[in-house]
């Protein structure tokens, strides 16, 4: 219950163009400010140099050019534009070759065929590099349509791609059905959004126990998941449930966000886990940002400590 307020409020405040203007003016200005915990910076190359201390550390990376909900076609493009820079960054850089990027920031909002000409402009030149792309699941008005992008591109012949399902919407058993037929490959998240009740549990309980029984279908059946979460009950329930059935380290991975449980991330690192960290970066960083406050209301203190100068 207090996790949906403090989602509401959060996603209310995440509306808010003067908060957005003040943070994204103030937040990332200081090196040590509360925005550089979650968000490693502005640039690919902030990015990439958290990119490799995490794989000094024994981590993998996905990187997250981030940007969503965009209204024109000229930003459509741009963001696009920026992806195939990223995509050159990190190859040139060296460092681990995933991406993850949002249908809505490539312009689904303003035109479906040019968000997945976009696509698959990226898939084109990130896929033969050796890249793998994951398309992030955003609010459930696009989880149809992202599914039917990610089914038509399989069908392409697209194989590096991937996608994401949130155990607190009621579909995705059947969803979690229809991608494990195509063979293809899923990050399972608890979900980000604030969903009507009609189509989504709000009890955490609730979208515990979906996740719990959505993640032992997709050790069992499903191809390389991701198990993406901070949560050590979810956790400890993958590694024992793998270890019962036989299923090695090599066939799964964990996946964490940036700065998030970061003690949780060297314990699975030094048990021997593969774990994947989602390095978000860029310009427009509100959006995440004000998710990751309303996940967990602790951190509204974190950032009134930031605020006030106490986070060194
Ligand atoms: P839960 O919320 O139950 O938290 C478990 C514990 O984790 C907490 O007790 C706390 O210790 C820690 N924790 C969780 N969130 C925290 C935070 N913000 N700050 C500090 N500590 C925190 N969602 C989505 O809808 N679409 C997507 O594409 C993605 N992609 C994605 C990628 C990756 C790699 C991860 C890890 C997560 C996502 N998510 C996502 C977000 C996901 O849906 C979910 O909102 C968060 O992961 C929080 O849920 P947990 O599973 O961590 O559990």
């Amino acid at each position: 219950m207090l996790q949906s307020a403090s989602k509401a409020l959060f996603h209310l405040l995440a509306q808010s163009g003067a908060l957005k203007k003040m943070a994204s003016h103030y937040g990332m200005r200081h090196p040590h400010s509360f925005v550089r915990r979650f968000i490693p910076g502005e640039t690919a190359a902030d990015a990439i140099a958290a990119a490799r201390v995490l794989e000094q550390n024994g981590f993998v990376e996905s990187f997250d050019h981030l940007g969503e909900s965009v209204t024109t076609l000229a930003e459509a493009e741009q963001a696009a534009r920026e992806y195939l820079d990223v995509v050159r960054d990190v190859e040139a850089a060296g460092v681990e070759r995933n991406i993850s990027l949002k249908l809505t920031q490539l312009g689904l909002d303003v035109d479906r065929a040019i968000a997945v000409d976009h696509l698959r402009k990226i898939l084109s030149v990130a896929e033969p590099a050796g890249f793998f792309v994951r398309i992030d699941m955003e609010s459930s008005r696009y989880t149809d349509v992202t599914l039917d992008i990610f089914d038509t591109l399989w069908q392409q012949g697209y194989r590096q791609v991937g996608v994401v399902l949130q155990s607190d919407l009621y579909r995705t058993d059947k969803d979690l059905a229809r991608v494990i037929a195509l063979g293809g490959r899923v990050r399972l998240v608890k979900g980000a959004y604030l969903e009507p009740r009609a189509i989504a549990y709000r009890r955490k309980a609730d979208v515990d126990a979906a996740y719990a029984r959505l993640m032992k279908t997709l050790l069992i059946d499903g191809r390389y998941p991701a198990i993406a979460t901070h949560d050590p009950a979810m956790i400890d329930l993958a590694k024992s449930f793998a270890a019962e059935h036989g299923i090695t380290a090599d066939r799964f991975e964990f996946q964490m966000l940036y700065g998030i449980r970061r003690d949780l991330q060297a314990r699975l690192v030094a048990e021997g886990y593969r774990v994947r960290i989602y390095v978000p970066f860029g310009g427009e960083w509100f959006p995440y940002f004000m998710r990751r406050l309303g996940e967990r209301p602790a951190n509204v203190g974190f950032v009134i400590r930031g605020l006030l100068g106490e986070n060194g």
